[in-house]
């Protein structure tokens, strides 16, 4: 195997080895960031359907509850407060969603799908559980949800949510006695759900994955072919001179010109020293041919006895 090949050999391997080794941490920084980013997406929307609840209950129903006309309100529903303005924030964005989904649902809209349902299970059963957060794929189409358990702990909840004759009449009257009844203290009735679109996010993720590689795959290129250059350069291309140099020498020919020496590095050291050397094999060479021409003209030189 050439010096050439040998050093692309390794030049290869140690590349495959680093793009292996950053391209992994690459990938998972990429996903993890893109994850972080819509987990964050979702927490917000979280947070504003939270606090649209409490400014129901603080500043809405307080000021409603003062019309007395006998009408029930929906708008003095945290619930319906926060489904509400998701809905028109999902007008502009369709992907987007809220919901209070629960298995028992006073407005039949916040029924929960077979999925919720599973995570409404999950936190019965682990009630220490107090978030959820995963991806899914519906139909093609990457979502992130986030979930918290909504779990009866005010007693005024009670007033409107154990059995219809608690309830308000004029509350029975638009919603009926059919649903969003014979809820417990502390109970787990159901959860809080935002879903934020994720393949966007994916998408983005990938793209950035794959330019990265493509990034450090060119400079390799680049780099495997500077530095083949380079040696062909600065090492082969003397080396080849020196040995075309000391083949000649070792057959006797010793005319051809000094090599010629740039620069100051090794290689350069290695020209002079192969000159210097070449020097003394001429001193040499050229001694002995005199003491040869001499050796003979003595002998021509002594008397025939
Ligand atoms: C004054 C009556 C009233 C009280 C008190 C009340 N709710 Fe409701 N709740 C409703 C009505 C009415 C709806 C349906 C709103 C709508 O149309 O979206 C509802 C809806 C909900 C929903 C959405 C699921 C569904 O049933 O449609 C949840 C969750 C909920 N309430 C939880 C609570 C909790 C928790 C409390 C106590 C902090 C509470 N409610 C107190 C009347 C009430």
């Amino acid at each position: 195997m050439n010096l050439t090949t040998r050093i692309n050999l390794i030049l290869g391997v140690t590349f495959l080895f680093g793009l292996a080794i950053v391209g992994v941490n690459a990938f998972l920084l990429t996903r993890d960031n893109a994850l972080q980013q819509v987990t964050d997406q979702a927490e917000l929307i979280m947070q504003q359907a939270l606090a649209v609840r409490s400014y129901t209950v603080n500043e809405v129903r307080p000021l409603l509850n003062q019309i007395g006309d006998g009408q029930f309100h929906p708008q003095t529903v945290p619930a319906y407060s926060a489904t509400q303005t998701a809905n028109l924030v999902r007008k502009e964005r369709p992907n987007f969603s809220y919901k209070e989904a629960v298995f028992n649902p006073t407005n039949p809209r916040d029924k929960a799908t077979a999925i919720e349902e599973k995570i409404i299970d999950r936190f019965i059963a682990d009630p220490e559980l107090t978030r959820l957060v995963a991806t899914q794929e519906i139909n093609g189409v990457k979502s992130l949800y986030i979930s918290y358990p909504i779990r009866i702990t005010n007693p005024d909840c009670l007033g409107c949510h154990s059995t219809p004759e608690k309830a308000p009449a004029a509350m029975r009257a638009v919603y009926g006695d059919d649903g969003g009844f014979g809820w417990k203290l502390n109970q787990i009735v159901g959860t809080q759900m935002v879903v934020v679109p994720y393949t966007l996010p994916a998408q983005l993720a990938r793209k950035t994955f794959f330019n990265f590689i493509l990034s450090l795959t060119v400079i390799f290129v680049i780099l495997f072919v500077v530095i083949n250059v380079t040696i062909r350069k600065l090492v082969l291309k003397p080396v080849r001179r020196i040995t075309r140099m000391a083949d000649e020498v070792s057959k006797g020919n010793l005319r051809d010109a000094e090599l010629k020496v740039s620069g100051k590095d090794e290689i350069a050291e290695m020209l002079i020293a192969f000159n210097r050397m070449r020097r003394s094999v001429i001193k040499i060479v050229q001694m002995m041919r005199r003491m040869q021409v001499e050796a003979k003209a003595r002998a021509k030189a002594r008397p025939k006895t």
